[in-house]
């Protein structure tokens, strides 16, 4: 058998960490063959609460679950990790502006990014979930210069995977139907859900659809807007949907993309598609054992053209303010 990955997962004792750690000891995130050690990183308060999680993985006795350790502080819980889901973060509450969310955040994400640098595996892969999750990347990746900024990846795959829900939804097609949808920019409400290059039975979506209203006036908003809708709803926020997201997100990356599809992750910018090297924007990509490229050459007209720029003058607007707090 396999020796076990080494998978760190922070804020372990949150309502997203309660959704995603028993997947993830069933197997769901790497595959249903390859054990897992998970290292449960929280903060202090919240250690006893992770304990009592722990208490529960146990209790399933799960197969794959080769081992669970509980930590409350980022140099231990990164060392050896070869997969780090950094799913813990300052949420905004009431009355806090955005530049006191970036610098609690900025507070958390680079010492986490120093320890990723420290102690981590050589092959570390990490995801950020916690928001701002773009801006927060880029802050542990600039904490983490040994490390290839290609490790440091963003999740918009649950808005991926919430349109390819309303375009099922829309079209009658079944999810299996729907490929090659993209986020493009910021996982926030300015993010750019692009049906323009999507396929339906392999046929372009927006033409199959052939609704315009609809897309702007209902398709956009609900994907860039869902999850206020779940809070409203559900009185908390996505957390069993944003855990699988999580799961599709490193599964993907591991595994592939199918032939001809791409997913969508936030990752560096290479430049690609007139995105600012070094912004941490979500773009198409492929995947395959671990790396992951961005699809070249779509087509982008000039509504997509404006979206796409709107969110990611978001990104350059988050980054330069947490430049300007000294934290990357
Ligand atoms: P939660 O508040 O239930 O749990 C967060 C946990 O993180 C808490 O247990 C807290 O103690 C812990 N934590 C805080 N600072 C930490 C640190 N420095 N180190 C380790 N742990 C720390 O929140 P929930 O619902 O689990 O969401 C987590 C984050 O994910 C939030 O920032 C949320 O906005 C974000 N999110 C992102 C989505 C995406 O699509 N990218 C989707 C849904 C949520």
């Amino acid at each position: 058998t396999r020796n076990p990955v080494n998978v760190t997962v922070t804020g372990a004792a949150g309502q997203i960490g309660y959704s995603l750690l028993f997947r993830i000891a069933a197997g769901d995130l790497l595959g249903p063959d390859i054990p897992v050690k998970l290292r449960l990183l929280e903060i202090p308060q919240a250690v006893k609460a992770a304990e009592g999680v722990a208490m529960e993985l146990d209790d399933c006795a799960f197969p794959l679950l080769a081992g669970i350790d509980i930590f409350d502080n980022p140099g231990d819980g990164f060392a050896g990790a070869n997969v780090a889901l950094l799913v813990g973060a300052r949420p905004r509450t009431a009355g806090m502006e955005r530049g006191d969310l970036l610098s609690a955040n900025g507070g958390i994400f680079k010492p986490q990014g120093e320890a990723i640098n420290a102690g981590a595996a050589d092959d570390v892969r990490v995801l950020v979930v916690g928001n701002p999750a773009n801006t927060n990347a880029l802050i542990a990746a600039s904490h983490a210069p040994d490390v290839p900024k290609s490790r440091f990846t963003a999740m918009t795959r649950l808005d991926h995977n919430r349109a390819v829900a309303q375009i099922a939804k829309k079209s009658g097609a079944p999810v299996t139907e729907i490929g090659n949808v993209t986020i493009w920019g910021n996982h926030s409400a300015t993010q750019y859900p692009d049906l323009y290059n999507a396929r339906i039975s392999g046929k372009n979506a927006a033409e199959y659809i052939n609704d315009q209203a609809w897309l702007e006036n209902s398709f956009i908003p609900t994907v860039a807007k869902r999850g206020a809708a779940i809070i409203e709803a559900r009185g908390s926020s996505s957390a069993a949907s944003a855990a699988s997201a999580a799961l599709d997100h490193v599964f993907t990356w591991f595994h592939g993309t199918a032939e001809g599809d791409w997913t969508s992750m936030g990752i560096v910018s290479d430049g690609s598609y007139g995105v600012p090297e070094g912004l941490v924007s979500s773009f198409p990509v492929t995947t395959r054992d671990g790396n992951f490229e961005i699809v070249q050459g779509l087509e982008i007209n000039e509504f997509s053209r404006a979206r796409i720029d709107a969110s990611v003058k978001e990104l350059a607007d988050e980054r330069d303010a947490v430049r300007e707090l000294g934290l990357i």
